[in-house]
């Protein structure tokens, strides 16, 4: 059984996801061990709750110092037998400390077709604004490894989704959420969690 901690800083609709695959049985031989926000505000929460899932919330302005929350963070991720952790539209950098303890062990969603739209600055509504304003007529999401870099691991699974001539970045982020994201977060998952997923550098093999 694979332990995956979730961390979340906002709705929550990929881990949503994530907690239906599960239930649905499209995720096999995984359970959410923790879900751990850094926004006590947060509706990822709320799902978390609802679905009995054990939440917590770290906030870093609780705490003296960054040093000292990116050590609470990774306790309370080593704390919880994470085999495996999903950043799941979680706001905050991973220490690097902590990327070197889970070596190809941390994963994320990113809004975008990586290397397009993606890196420091690209977040939110951001990625599709600036999707929006190159002309792409495709875009979608990428679920990576996190390495030391920002969004630069190693690339397990890509969607491409259509833009179209009318659409806001809203629209467009709600549409990469329905078609892409919601699918390929759960989809990775799982095949992590059946170990259908080698890494060799920065190259991803699926078997
Ligand atoms: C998603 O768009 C994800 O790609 C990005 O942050 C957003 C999180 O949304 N990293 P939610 O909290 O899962 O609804």
């Amino acid at each position: 059984m694979l332990n995956i901690a979730v961390l979340v800083s906002g709705s929550g609709t990929n881990l949503q996801a994530i907690i239906d695959a599960i239930e649905s049985g499209s995720i096999h031989g995984a359970r959410i061990c923790l879900v751990l926000s850094n926004n006590y505000g947060a509706y990822a929460l709320e799902r978390a709750k609802r679905a009995g899932i054990d939440a917590k919330v770290l906030s870093p302005g609780d705490f003296a110092s960054r040093d000292h929350f990116n050590e609470a963070l990774q306790d309370e991720v080593t704390g919880s037998g994470a085999d495996l952790v999903v950043l799941a539209g979680f706001l905050c950098v991973i220490p690097e400390k902590m990327v070197k303890a889970y070596e190809n062990r941390i994963i994320n969603i990113h809004p975008s077709l990586i290397p397009s739209f993606c890196g420091t600055g690209y977040y939110g509504l951001k990625v599709h604004e600036a999707a929006l304003e190159r002309g792409v007529r495709i875009s979608g999401a990428t679920v990576h490894f996190v390495d030391s870099g920002t969004d630069t691991g190693p690339i397990i699974l890509q969607k491409a989704v259509e833009v179209a001539s009318d659409d806001t970045p809203k629209s467009l982020q709600r549409r990469i959420m329905e078609q892409a994201e919601w699918k390929i977060l759960p989809e990775a998952i799982d095949m992590i969690a059946t170990g259908r997923v080698r890494v060799e550098g920065r190259k991803v093999t699926i078997i």
